[in-house]
């Protein structure tokens, strides 16, 4: 087992009916003025936002609406002026990954005197030093950002996906509620499953370790995500399936699947820069990338890849063949989510984005993922090309 250290102090308050305890929870952090930070009105459409506006009855509230999916640097930078100017003492994520991502940044770019960018940017001696306290009321599970301490910033006049992140962005806590994600479209439904699936699989799909418990937890999120995937997605409001997707997306990236094994986010990677290309969904970008990183890094995963096939998909046969056959298997789970697997069925322009994301990487300096034997640029450009 590799050495390790984990903390995670987000307080996850899960269930129906537990908003009534915002306001208890938010007079602990001593709050006067809350930013209450959403997306592009989902949340007024389910009535949400009504709800939270009686429950935050006994604070200041400031209002900022239209963070949209992908969350962008300019709008972004509009609530860190309006934060700035209104002295909000916390901020109040309401919404998915991009909102709460969004709130991540907003928290760390208002007190910051630099230039906000340039800590996406990693220039030197640029980060964040301090951050506005803040809380998220989940309504997408999917990305485990109301659990972890990382975002994901996007710039698309400049075609950029940035991440960031640190201990000073775990949100102070979060209220996942089930109940909230019944008005979830199918396409949503299906990204949450695919995203939180994906995030195990890049803390899993390695090579085999001797930390039996972590690979069985993951093993664990897999065979659940598998099992509440057809009724979640036919009815999420279905609490059964929709709390077991909940609670699987925000395992799957709160930190703990990670302890004591190596982790290779290749995926992720690859994945950011389709987004960035082509505004595809986050999660599609992952179902487009996997099976072909999978094929590609072969011999270096087949061990993991035989042993997910067995484990999870109760695959029989040699061990080449449940590897094969694991692929092959995951391939079909999304697409039984109604998610096509090939870039060129989500966009037209693809041509030379195989090229293009290796010369991003190489003049990003990063000339090694994966885990055992380095996946380096020119393999980069291979798997992406093998996914058109
Ligand atoms: O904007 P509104 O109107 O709220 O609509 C949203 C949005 O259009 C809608 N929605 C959310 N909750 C709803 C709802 N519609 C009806 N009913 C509800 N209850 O869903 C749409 C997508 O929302 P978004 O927040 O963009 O989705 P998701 O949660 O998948 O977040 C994706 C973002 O998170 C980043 C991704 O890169 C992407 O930018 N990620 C963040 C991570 C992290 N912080 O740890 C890790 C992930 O790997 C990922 O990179
Ligand atoms: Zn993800």
């Amino acid at each position: 087992m590799l050495n390790f250290e984990v903390i995670n102090p987000t307080r996850i308050v899960f269930g129906k009916d537990q908003l009534d305890r915002l306001s208890e929870l938010l007079s602990e952090y001593q709050v006067k003025k809350v930013l209450l930070a959403y997306g592009g009105g989902s949340i007024k459409r389910i009535g949400l936002f009504d709800k939270l506006i009686e429950r935050l009855n006994d604070f200041e509230v400031v209002e900022f609406g239209g963070i949209e999916a992908n969350p962008e640097y300019t709008t972004l930078m509009k609530a860190v002026t309006l934060g700035r100017e209104k002295e909000v003492d916390f901020i109040l994520a309401v919404g998915g990954g991009s909102v709460i991502d969004g709130v991540k940044f907003i928290s760390g770019a208002i007190p910051y005197t630099g230039e906000p960018w340039d800590v996406l940017e990693k220039k030197e001696d640029c980060n964040f030093e301090a951050a506005i306290p803040f809380g998220t009321v989940l309504t997408l599970p999917a990305t485990g950002s109301e659990a972890n301490s990382g975002a994901v910033v996007s710039r698309s006049e400049l075609e950029a996906k940035r991440v960031m992140g640190g201990p000073l962005f775990f949100p102070k806590f979060s209220f996942c509620d089930p109940s909230l994600i019944a008005t979830l479209p199918k396409r949503q439904i299906a990204n949450g499953i695919i995203d939180a699936y994906m995030h195990t699989l890049e803390q899993y799909l390695t090579y085999p370790t001797d930390n039996l418990l972590q690979e069985r937890e993951a093993e664990g999120i897999l065979k659940t995500l598998i099992e509440i995937a057809p009724e979640v997605i036919v009815d999420p409001s279905n609490y059964r399936a929709a709390a077991n997707l909940m609670h699987c997306a925000t395992h799957a990236l709160n930190g703990n699947l990670r302890c004591g094994v190596p982790t290779d986010w290749t995926t992720h990677m690859i994945g950011h820069e389709l987004t960035a290309f082509y505004g595809i969904d986050h999660a599609r970008t992952l179902a487009i990338i996997a099976p072909r990183l999978y094929e590609h890094t072969f011999d270096n995963k087949k061990e993991k890849l035989a042993q997910y096939g067995e484990r999870v998909w109760g695959l029989t046969g040699g061990l080449e063949s449940r590897a094969k056959g694991a692929i092959v298997k995951t391939e079909q789970f999304f697409n039984s989510l109604g998610v096509d697997t090939r870039l060129s069925q989500h966009t037209d322009a693809y041509e030379n984005t195989a090229e293009r994301i290796r010369t991003i990487f190489e003049e990003r300096g990063w000339t090694a993922m994966g885990e055992r034997q380095a996946v380096l640029p020119h393999d980069i450009e291979q798997i992406v090309k093998s996914s058109y």
